[in-house]
């Protein structure tokens, strides 16, 4: 595989990017040009850069965030980003038994660009325990005093096969 271009178009946070408005500008009047003209101008030149796109939401009610849906919904006007080849992504929430259904949404999303899905990583819990938000949790009742070692290995062991495929 050709280098890896690693960009950061980790959006949304302090960026202004809308959803798709379906006008179909992109496909009926300038093939592959979103008629918005709000920060999503950036990660379109970053997505037609890069060979590997790593998605990543928290769980937000049930769901990917609203700026991650935004700017899934931008990747319309583009089709297929032109380097493009492998899709995953990365989700972390509170509770597990959520992700059926954002993990289609994920293969279709792969499907849309026309790219390979290399996966879902889920992270729940306990998993996320980070140090500095493991006593809010502990606080709060979604985790227990003591770290469970082998969940997080375990993690770690998922995200190195993960890593294997890019
Ligand atoms: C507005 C909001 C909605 C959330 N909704 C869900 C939810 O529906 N299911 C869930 O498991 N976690 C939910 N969470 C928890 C986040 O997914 C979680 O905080 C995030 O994955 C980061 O993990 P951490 O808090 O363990 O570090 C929600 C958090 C917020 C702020």
């Amino acid at each position: 595989m050709t280098e890896l271009k690693a960009r950061d178009a980790s959006c949304p946070k302090g960026k202004k990017i809308s959803g798709c408005l379906g006008c179909e500008y992109c496909h009926n009047q300038n093939y592959g040009v979103c008629v918005q003209k709000d920060d999503m101008q950036e990660l379109y030149e970053a997505l037609n850069m890069i060979e590997v796109l790593i998605l990543a939401s928290p769980i937000y009610f049930q769901n990917i965030s609203g700026p991650l849906q935004s700017v899934i919904s931008r990747i319309y006007a583009l089709g297929k980003p032109s380097k493009l080849k492998k899709c995953g992504m990365f989700l972390s929430s509170r509770i597990d038994g959520i992700y059926a259904g954002i993990t289609e949404i994920h293969r279709t999303t792969a499907r849309i660009m026309w790219v390979e899905d290399i996966g879902v990583i889920t992270s729940v819990g306990d998993q996320n325990a980070v140090s500095e938000r493991r006593k809010e949790m502990i606080e709060s009742g979604f985790a227990s005093e003591k770290i469970n070692e082998d969940r997080i290995k375990e993690k770690i062991n998922e995200i190195r096969e993960f890593g294997r495929k890019l």
